[in-house]
């Protein structure tokens, strides 16, 4: 469609969405970075595939907040192969494409290695790192016919970084970096890139429960804060514009790496 030059958006002072025209699911989107991502891509012009554990109050706000003209919100355990298939399959049917997969959804589980039960290894591995693998699975034949495609993977500065204490989550995320470049040097050919995002501490439901587990929640914050070079603690919109950037077109030369954001603190040796 032309528009009349007076009603033509201005480049200069109105900037283009970034992902428009595009559609992109985002797992584990009802609260923290997945809903600041799912909120954030529909901005920039996406329809958005709500991937949600449960349907629940928060569920519904970040759908709400969307729209349900652009959002389509799919209760599914990531863990479950024949549910994100079937997720898949009404994505499809309802937006006919899928161009970005996002992969956030995620568990913190921390443990000393020896008081660890099987269970938990289990758990951690199926959400963190299968869950993503199952995800992208669901995604690359859709990716692979439209010859085009973006995933990111939301991995963790303990992806590249050991904090005593944290077992086995670090070694799960690793092996989500591990996927990220597999994939993308797979898939690189045929159009489809695959990053990760390594965010450090970011403050979502996640950490604040990190935070109230400890003696003194408060002392605890503190001195999460105080150890970051920044001197304050991420926020979840800082992640999803790295993640709005990985996706888009304009990172089209980026594939199979992984950036860091978490306002320098992996690169301290010590204090
Ligand atoms: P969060 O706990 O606020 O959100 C995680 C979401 O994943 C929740 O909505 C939860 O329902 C969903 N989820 C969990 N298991 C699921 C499953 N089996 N199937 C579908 N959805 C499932 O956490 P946050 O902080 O927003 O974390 C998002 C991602 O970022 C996670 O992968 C986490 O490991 C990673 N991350 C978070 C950091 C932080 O400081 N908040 C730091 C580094 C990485």
């Amino acid at each position: 469609m032309n528009l009349p030059t007076s009603t033509r958006p201005d480049p200069r002072t109105t900037p283009l969405p970034r992902l428009a025209g595009k559609v992109a699911l985002i797992t584990g989107a009802a609260q923290g970075i997945g809903a600041a991502t799912a909120r954030l891509f529909a901005q920039h012009g996406a329809k958005i595939v709500l991937n949600v554990l449960e349907d629940n109050t928060l569920a519904q706000r970040t759908l709400a907040a969307i729209g349900e003209e652009d959002a389509l919100l799919y209760q599914a355990d990531v863990t479950d192969v024949a549910a994100v298939q079937r997720m898949l399959d009404i994505a499809v049917a309802r937006f006919g494409k899928l161009d970005i997969l996002v992969n956030n959804a995620g568990i913190n589980v921390f443990n000393d290695p020896l008081k660890l039960s099987d269970d938990e290894w289990t758990r951690c591995f199926e959400v963190d790192l299968k869950g993503a693998w199952n995800c992208s699975r669901a995604v690359l034949p859709i990716m692979l016919q439209q010859g085009a495609g973006s995933i990111v993977n939301i991995a963790s500065v303990h992806g590249h970084k050991i904090i005593p204490g944290c077992f086995p989550y670090p070694v799960a995320k690793h092996g989500l970096i591990g996927l990220t470049r597999a994939l993308g040097i797979q898939y690189a050919a045929q159009g489809i890139r695959v990053n990760s995002i390594s965010p450090g501490l970011i403050l979502t439901p996640i950490a604040e429960a990190g935070f109230a587990a400890a003696a003194d929640p408060v002392a605890e914050r503190h001195r999460q804060t105080e150890i970051l070079p920044t001197k304050r603690i991420g926020e979840p919109e800082e992640v999803a514009y790295t993640a709005l950037f990985l996706a888009s077109d304009e990172a089209r030369f980026i594939n199979a790496t992984d950036i860091l954001i978490d306002g320098g603190r992996s690169q301290v040796y010590h204090d």
